[in-house]
């Protein structure tokens, strides 16, 4: 018996469209190509591929590499194409450029294609009904936790280095009206391989109610009472956290709990139980890199995963550093992290005072209105993907997408 390939649509041109590419074109099953609007990547990529193989390095745990060598057998800045013939779209690409390629794919995009943010961080799911509007219900619209991987080009179009890859990691999935003849879980997983070993979120909204707080939370603890004067080392990330930082990690992921539970009192049929305090999350997916897991401080600063990374710093003059406000970690983490899950607490109908102190510091930081005192009424709303910028205003409308 034959059964046809899944054809498989990498979207982006980066570090980790790279890796999925590689892993993708790899698998007999699949057939797989590339869209990249931007710049002239999807060029350069094309015309290393006349002459060069592509090469995916696996550095593995023992310190041995694997090279899985591969071709997609289209890269190119044309939705039309590759849209159309597409099953699964996986867009794998930071969050800021999910709207131009909704956009560029939407006239395309047929019944029954699946749609993938990897990852697709907060709000994917809203702004994917927004911009794609009827013809989203007919298509599986599913967001991945984070990347499964740790990967950097080598050369770009020609290798990549896949430095890590995680254990586990959660989709959302929303099916809606569509019917695909193929399983879209199983087919990520044939791309990705054994591991990360996939799992479904029981609700679209765990995981919009869960990440994208910790850079923040930790930025403004480190600098929320900087005096301006540069300082003579990279401070470290994790492993440098304090009782100040950690008390605004906890205090954000304490008020997200609690809109996932105050959602769940209004819905009982809504099933964000999934939803766990970030201290809980540490236990459950980290336990093989933590030393000490008795606190939240603790997770944070022995687990061996975050070895070494450090704030995000500019030099300046006398080789001292200041803070990079600019970093994705406000510039990213604010928009298409906090501003979702702050616009879900206020649909939700419960107050996060902690959630708004953060906010409100580091939207000036990057010179954004968000906030208003408590509310997300700010002249710079519809840069966000908070659900009110899409007209998702009340608990009816989010769960119409369920
Ligand atoms: P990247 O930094 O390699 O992405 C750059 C690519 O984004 C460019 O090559 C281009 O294709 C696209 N791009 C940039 N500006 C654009 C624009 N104005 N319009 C359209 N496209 C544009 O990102 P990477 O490393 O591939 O990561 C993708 C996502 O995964 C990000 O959200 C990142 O935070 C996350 N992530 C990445 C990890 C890694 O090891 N690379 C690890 C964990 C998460």
């Amino acid at each position: 018996m034959t059964t046809s390939k899944v054809n498989v649509l990498i979207c982006g041109g980066g570090n980790a469209a790279h890796v999925a590419t590689g892993l993708a074109a790899s698998r007999e099953s699949l057939r797989t190509s590339v869209l990249t609007l931007y710049s002239d990547e999807a060029e350069c990529w094309a015309n290393s591929l006349k002459t060069n193989d592509f090469t995916t390095l696996i550095f593995n745990p023992d310190g041995s590499k694997t090279a899985i060598k591969s071709k997609p057998e289209l890269v190119t800045k044309e939705p039309a194409d590759c849209v159309p013939t597409a099953d699964i779209i996986i867009f794998t690409m930071p969050a800021f450029a999910h709207e131009t390629y909704l956009t560029s794919i939407e006239p395309y995009i047929k019944e029954n294609t699946t749609i993938v943010g990897l990852p697709g961080q907060p709000g994917f799911e809203f702004q994917c009904f927004y911009i794609l509007k009827s013809k989203a219900k007919q298509c599986t619209v599913m967001s991945f936790e984070t990347l499964p991987w740790a990967c950097r080009i080598s050369e770009f179009g020609k290798s990549v280095d896949l430095l890590g890859i995680k254990q586990t990691l959660s989709a959302s999935f929303l099916k809606q009206q569509s019917r695909p003849n193929y399983n879209p879980l199983e087919i990520l997983q044939t791309i990705m391989g054994e591991k990360p070993v996939l799992r479904l979120a029981d609700n679209y909204l765990e995981l919009s109610l869960f990440f994208a707080m910790v850079h923040p939370a930790l930025m403004y603890g480190k600098w929320k009472d900087w005096d301006g004067e540069p300082v003579q080392e990279k401070p470290l990330f994790y492993q440098g956290v304090d009782d100040v930082q950690v008390r605004y990690v906890d205090g954000i992921s304490s008020e997200m709990v609690q809109t996932a539970r105050t959602i769940m009192a209004k819905r009982p049929h809504v099933d964000l139980s999934g939803c766990i305090h970030i201290f809980d999350w540490f236990k459950k997916y980290y336990s093989h890199t933590i030393a000490d897991n008795s606190s939240l401080l603790s997770c944070m600063r022995s687990n061996s995963a975050y070895d070494g990374l450090t704030h995000p710093m500019k030099v300046v003059e006398g080789g001292r550093f200041v803070p990079d406000f600019h970093y994705r970690y406000l510039c990213e983490d604010i928009p298409f992290g906090l501003a979702v899950t702050k616009g879900l607490a206020e649909i939700a109908g419960y107050d996060t005072p902690i959630t708004d102190e953060v906010m409100l510091w580091c939207q000036e930081k990057i010179g954004k209105e968000y906030l208003v005192g408590h509310q997300l009424q700010g002249k710079d709303l519809a840069d966000t993907r908070a659900p009110q910028r899409f007209g998702f205003h009340t608990l009816d409308d989010l769960e119409a997408l369920m």
